[in-house]
């Protein structure tokens, strides 16, 4: 079932989350060039993209190359089971889906409250598994594809970024199972895992051990579109470090104890400033999504994919010396 396009074929549909900006515009923008009838999930619409939430009718809005906004909460599992069914109503089925939305939060570990560290995986690794619960009945019917999008950090856990590193590590290791437990369903999964990227994702980072107010180089609350972070006290509003009351001086203080976390955290956002473009990421993930038997990881970018490789050959020691080396 679906919409014919005029050669006959039934157009296949795709689902990208995080599309409003950022590497998932740029994916969904590229699917939808090749022909693909697009839903973006994200809060907040890409530019120019049609609302369609609430849109009941097949056609597609804004004509056949336009990504179509659905409004969609990846922490919601309600707002995620919404997002599917506007879907369906709207265009009959699924047949890839690219997983991308995602933030990052930096600072030494001791430092994050627990709210901070459970938000990175609630968006991270949550939001995966909430999209993927809801599409996988509908990916069986098309023996459809799922890209993950991970990132080289997964492999490469970065110094000050403990937690996103982890939360990016856990999705390598959600598709690795999961690619097992539906190849024989006829579903292909893999995740695509970028190196540095010039997006909106530096200035959304959350830096944890802030005073209120202060949760990344964008101002507060850049993650959750301007309504202030974790908001643990669910008011939204400077609501990241709001907690960090319950957490005592002590660990208020212990910044103090690490003199090389603000050049480091420095460096690492310059390296994504002045990284790879959206689009080389959109092409692996598209890859990815179309191909018959993707690889289950490809890292992408020249230099990550060497780091990569060495990560793989050399001990765990040096490496990780090495690292430290870099952004320690
Ligand atoms: N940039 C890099 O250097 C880099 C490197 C490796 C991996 N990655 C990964 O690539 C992915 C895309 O990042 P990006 O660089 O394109 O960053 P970005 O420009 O900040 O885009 C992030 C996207 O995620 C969406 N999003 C965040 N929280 C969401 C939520 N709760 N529900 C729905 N959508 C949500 C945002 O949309 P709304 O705010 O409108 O909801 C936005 O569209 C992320 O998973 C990131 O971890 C990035």
């Amino acid at each position: 079932m679906g919409i014919r396009k005029t050669d006959g074929q039934t157009m296949r549909v795709a689902i990208v989350t995080g599309a409003s900006r950022g590497i998932g515009r740029a994916c969904a923008e590229m699917l939808a060039r090749r022909g693909i009838r697009v839903f973006g999930f994200s809060r907040t619409a890409a530019e120019g993209s049609p609302d369609v939430s609430n849109r009941t009718g097949r056609e597609p809005a804004g004509g056949m190359s336009q990504p179509e906004h659905i409004a969609c909460d990846v922490t919601d599992s309600d707002s995620v089971a919404a997002g599917v069914e506007a879907v369906l109503a709207r265009a009959g089925r699924v047949d890839i889906v690219v997983c991308n939305a995602g933030f990052g939060i930096a600072g030494p570990v001791e430092t994050a409250a627990e709210a901070e560290v459970q938000r990175q995986f609630d968006v991270n690794y949550g939001g995966v598994v909430r999209v993927i619960t809801a599409v996988l009945p509908h990916l069986r019917v098309t023996q459809g594809s799922i890209v993950c999008v991970s990132s080289v950090a997964a492999l490469l856990p970065v110094p000050y970024q403990a937690h996103y590193s982890a939360s990016k590590a856990a999705l390598c290791a959600l598709v690795l199972a999961l690619r097992n437990e539906v190849s024989a369903q006829g579903v292909r999964v893999s995740c695509v895992l970028p190196g540095d990227t010039r997006t909106g994702f530096t200035d959304a980072r959350w830096r944890t051990g802030r005073g209120a107010g202060a949760s990344g180089s964008a101002g507060a609350g850049a993650e959750s579109g301007g309504g202030g972070g974790v908001g643990v006290d669910g008011g939204g509003g400077g609501g990241a470090h709001g907690e960090r009351a319950g957490v005592g001086e002590a660990a208020n203080n212990a910044d103090a104890h690490y003199p090389r976390a603000e050049a480091a955290i420095a460096k690492m956002e310059q390296d994504e400033r002045r990284g790879m473009s959206a689009d080389v990421v959109a092409r692996a993930v598209v890859r990815a999504a179309l191909a018959r038997h993707p690889r289950p990881m490809r890292v992408v970018g020249a230099p990550y994919r060497l780091f990569a490789v060495l990560a793989r050959v050399l001990p765990t020691g040096v490496v990780n010396r090495l690292e430290g080396m870099l952004y320690g």
